[in-house]
């Protein structure tokens, strides 16, 4: 007999109540518990109890009894493999999230295709499109000679039975949500489901050595059950980026147990599919011909990759009485540091402007060496002087308005020679015998006299 229950799930975070309310203790938020039956089947699949059985004895071991590192597999999709931390580990489970539309299902069709190509056994099932739908879009990106297995279902039982018969080496589900277990009365799409067919297929994919890859939609209001839950299940989470408008998308290791998760791989989306891109540094930098007041080249470090890219700053007189600040592919909270710094420590005053600042091609960064770059461009687009031309800025700034050496220095002043740079502004002696000229500061008051020597 199947015994039913029912809980109230939290649509944002997952957490699960025993009775309805308005917020969720777990995450706050407001009318996001959703009422959902489970049920127990006679055999089949059950739902984690929690509980482990007697008969289950736990044997510990010792750490040095591991293995050597499992071989990787390599599908031949160069900065798919890379962000994996070089091919994806058998057994293992990646989740790739990303909004609509941003691509995943092209780069995972990209990514079966050029593994089966290699000789690995791959299936890609959907449960969002038909057979017909991906193979007309196989046809238009050239790959219909690849041996996918392929298939459309959204049955989860009829999936684990397939992949139980079959020795597949890679699976790729598009898209978790998509998936309905008969275990779980939700709503297909929910919390319950996604983490009930998670579950199962992690779990499989551990026993078979099956490697699998569940694609999962963000929704920015995160109510049709976030993948969030997933996160914890899987071994790897790799988000797929990118800005609309841009034809750059940039896949993110946010996750990896098998790897640096800061990892980055950038490709180009065309008109047949994605294109790998193998350096990023020009696609950022675009055309600089001109040398324009208030941009800016920042020579920057993404995972193991140095990567150029042009920071763009505006200052203009505002209309309103509190003057904008607005950042894109920055932190908002360190411009207003960088503001304050050259404020308080420079004397170089924003006051009632509004000040914009953009980081060219749709890219985000991180680093905190972005900072020289950014105060540079923010000073030169104020007194609308332009920085000294072919010159690579990058340096952390302290709050006393210092400039710090930031870490692997010698590649990024490579790569800035390699793409014709000859010069650096950064942190006073922070290289021996660079490869190009490097203008040292110790401080940020000292390179705005020296490069922008402009009353303000
Ligand atoms: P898709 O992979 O379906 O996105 P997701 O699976 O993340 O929802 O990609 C959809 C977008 O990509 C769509 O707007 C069209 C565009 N696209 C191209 O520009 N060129 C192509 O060759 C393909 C296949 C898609
Ligand atoms: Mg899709």
């Amino acid at each position: 007999m199947a015994r039913d229950h029912t809980s109230y799930v939290c649509q944002s975070c997952g957490s699960v109540h025993s009775k309805w309310s308005g917020q969720c203790t777990g995450c706050s938020a407001w009318n996001t518990l959703v009422q959902e039956t489970f049920s127990t089947p006679p055999g089949g699949l059950k739902p984690e109890t929690g509980k482990i059985s007697r008969l289950n004895k736990l044997q510990f071991e010792t750490l040095d009894s591991v293995d050597e590192a499992p071989a990787r597999m390599i599908t031949g999709v160069t900065e798919f493999d890379r962000v994996c931390g070089g091919g994806v580990v058998p057994g293992s489970a990646i989740l790739i999230a990303g909004d609509p539309g941003v691509g995943k299902s092209t780069l995972l069709l990209q990514v079966t295709a050029s593994a089966a190509n290699q000789g690995l056994r791959i299936a890609y099932i959907s449960g969002e499109e038909a057979v017909e739908q991906i193979r007309g879009r196989a046809a238009r990106m050239g790959l219909s000679k690849a041996p996918v297995d392929l298939a459309a279902e959204t049955g989860l039982r009829a999936i684990l039975e397939a992949l139980k018969r079959e020795q597949f080496d890679l699976v790729v589900i598009d898209s978790i949500q998509t998936l309905w277990s008969d275990a779980v009365e939700a709503a297909q799409g929910s919390v319950s489901q996604v983490r009930a067919c998670a579950g199962e297929l992690v779990r499989l994919a551990k026993k078979k050595g099956t490697s699998v890859i569940l694609v999962g939609h963000v929704t920015k209001e995160g109510q049709i059950a976030g993948p969030r839950v997933v996160e914890h299940m899987v071994d790897a989470v790799l988000s797929f980026e990118g800005e609309r408008g841009y034809p750059f998308r940039i896949l993110r290791g946010t996750k990896n147990r098998f790897g640096a998760t800061d990892e980055i791989g950038v490709f180009e989306m065309g008109d047949s599919g994605l294109r790998e891109v193998p350096n990023p540094s020009a696609l950022f930098l675009g055309d600089r011909s001109e040398r324009a007041s208030g941009s800016a080249v920042f020579a920057g470090i993404e995972g193991s990759r140095p990567v150029l890219v042009e920071v763009q700053a505006l200052v203009a007189p505002s209309a309103y009485g509190t003057p904008r600040r607005a950042v894109v592919g920055w932190d908002s909270g360190r411009l207003a540091m960088i503001l304050a710094v050259l404020e308080a420590r420079c004397g170089v005053a924003f006051g009632q402007k509004d000040v914009y600042l953009n980081v060219a091609g749709g890219l985000r960064i991180s680093e905190p060496a972005a900072d020289l770059c950014a105060a540079m461009a923010l000073v030169s687009a104020l007194t609308d002087t332009p920085l000294p031309r072919d010159c690579v800025v990058f340096g952390e700034i302290s709050l006393s308005g210092d400039v710090r050496t930031v870490s692997r220095t010698e590649g990024r002043l490579k790569e800035a020679l390699k793409l014709g740079f000859s010069s650096a502004v950064t942190a006073q002696n922070a290289m021996e015998n660079p490869p190009l000229k490097v203008h040292g500061f110790n401080s940020l008051s000292e390179a705005i006299s020296r490069l922008l020597p402009v009353d303000v």
